[in-house]
């Protein structure tokens, strides 16, 4: 068994992704009694604060902004291991205080030298902050592990990726580096493998044979709310398509691997990512539509377009919507379109990945023919987390009228009361060592390679970003990219 005894080291500790998500993810494990006995966290920020005005600082936003109570005996249980240190990441006397802190930390909670370097800050500190720690000696060695965790973006093209990796490399190995996919730690996003390979009703008709075309769609409601700055350099393609949309469609794709550990896994997604159909120029044109958000409704709310959003170029040509064609070449998807979608400011939330399958040969019911749905398998990953098969059943009555029927199973998260937060799952299992849940180098690598051609691509042929109203489903150019292939987007 794994020693989980631990000091984590959270750089970031004020910004928004260890308020909103680190804290209340530890604030559960401790609960759900998942964190070592000997354990402790200090958390570095700018900001000039004492240990007792930083372990406020996140009560109160998590009682205040987040709207949860929290149970006082464990918040303090918590509140007691939070430490905080005020110190500029470029700062060599901060790392040194840091250091003589560590070692009087670890006496007391005895960590035996286990240290998770934390990098909940914005990317262009990570180079800076793994070069501090070999400076000054953190990395403790022998008999001990310590890891570092990297929150996206990891890098903006293929280049800068490759540059913060070698960074990365030349202090920590491989095996110690955990790359954060936040989606890779969502429940249904997990179960897909559990449906694929727990059930035989499923596997041996996951293919061209059976299968017509896969979409795989993620919509939000919201904007890009005061990330304007990031997201005019990143856009729909660096932000969702390159990481979490090809998580997924390496997951829906992949064979099943020779065993479950990290290594097999990454393996077979790694071979889905290489035998995707290099795009030529040409494709990029036809197979990819962009789109941006223009003025609209949302919940009966008038919205700004993006163009107006703060920090955004009023003449912006960032997309914050993707819809794009893929093939997969090899022996399992040849002939099946994949078909990926993305955006922001859409009609609704919501991630699903949607198995068609073929129709049935026009023979037997042929009137009724054109009424017949396909089958289709969706999986649900938010906010509704569920499965469900549609398939086709005779309407009771004296005439042969078929209509669709689905079977259903909503998770709706509530099966023993506990819906753990991708946070808490990806918390634990950098403890543990387990890193099946993140994104390995050579996965990064090679969507990064996929994503470069594309952008590429736009910058020496600008391609039309189509408007789209906030409030709908993305520019008509999108239902298009189907209906040219006579199929649809399914709204289901
Ligand atoms: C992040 C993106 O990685 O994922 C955001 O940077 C996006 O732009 C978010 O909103 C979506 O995550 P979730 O869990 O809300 O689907």
């Amino acid at each position: 068994m794994e020693n989980l005894s631990n000091m984590m080291i959270l750089f970031g500790g004020t910004g928004d992704l260890a308020k909103r998500k680190l804290f209340p993810a530890l604030y559960n494990l401790l609960r759900g009694k998942a964190l070592p006995d000997n354990f402790a966290i200090v958390a570095i920020g700018r900001r000039e604060k004492n240990n007792q005005e930083y372990r406020e600082f996140i009560y109160s936003f998590i009682e205040e902004e987040l709207g949860i109570n929290l149970d006082k005996k464990i918040w303090k249980e918590l509140s007691s291991r939070i430490y905080y240190l005020p110190f500029s990441f470029e700062d060599d006397a901060g790392y040194e205080r840091l250091k003589a802190t560590l070692n009087t930390l670890e006496n007391t909670y005895n960590t035996q030298g286990n240290r998770i370097f934390y990098l909940a800050v914005s990317p262009e500190y990570f180079g800076i902050i793994v070069n501090k720690i070999k400076y000054h000696n953190l990395i403790v060695g022998e008999g001990s592990w310590q890891r570092v965790v990297i929150e996206k973006p990891f890098g903006r093209d293929l280049k800068t990726a490759q540059r913060l990796n070698k960074e990365i490399t030349s202090v920590f190995s491989e095996e110690d580096i955990f790359r954060i996919d936040h989606y890779l730690g969502k429940e249904m996003i997990q179960n897909i493998m559990v449906l694929r390979f727990t059930n035989t009703i499923f596997e041996p008709i996951w293919s061209s044979q059976f299968i017509d075309n896969i979409q795989i769609s993620s919509s939000e409601q919201i904007g890009i709310e005061t990330r304007g700055g990031y997201y005019e350099k990143a856009g729909a393609l660096r932000d969702m398509v390159q990481n979490h949309m090809m998580q997924l469609l390496t997951l829906t794709a992949m064979e099943p691997p020779i065993s479950l550990d990290d290594r097999s896994i990454g393996y077979e997604k790694l071979r889905v990512l290489r035998s995707l159909q290099e795009y030529t120029y040409e494709d990029i044109f036809n197979d990819i539509v962009r789109g941006q958000y223009d003025r609209g409704i949302i919940d009966g709310k008038e919205v700004n377009g993006y163009r107006q959003e703060e920090g955004v170029d009023p003449s912006s040509q960032t997309e914050t919507f993707v819809a794009m064609k893929l093939a997969i070449n090899n022996y399992r998807w040849a002939g099946v379109p994949f078909y990926i979608r993305t955006g922001k400011r859409m009609t609704q939330r919501s991630t699903e990945v949607i198995v068609e399958f073929k129709r049935p040969p026009e023979v037997l019911f042929f009137k009724e023919y054109k009424y017949l749905q396909p089958n289709i398998l969706v999986i649900h990953i938010q906010p509704k987390e569920g499965v469900f098969l549609r398939f086709n059943a005779k309407r009771p009555g004296v005439q042969n009228f078929i209509m669709p029927v689905d079977m259903d199973y909503n998770r709706n998260c509530l099966i023993d009361g506990n819906c753990p937060d991708a946070y808490e799952r990806l918390i634990f299992d950098i403890m543990r060592g387990d890193s099946t849940l993140f994104a390995h180098w050579d996965e990064v690598e090679y969507s990064w390679r996929i994503v470069d051609n594309i952008s590429r691509a736009w910058s020496l042929h600008p391609k039309e970003v189509f408007k789209y109203k906030a409030g709908s489903m993305g520019p008509s150019a999108a239902d298009e990219l189907l209906a040219r292939d006579n199929r649809k987007w399914w709204d289901v």
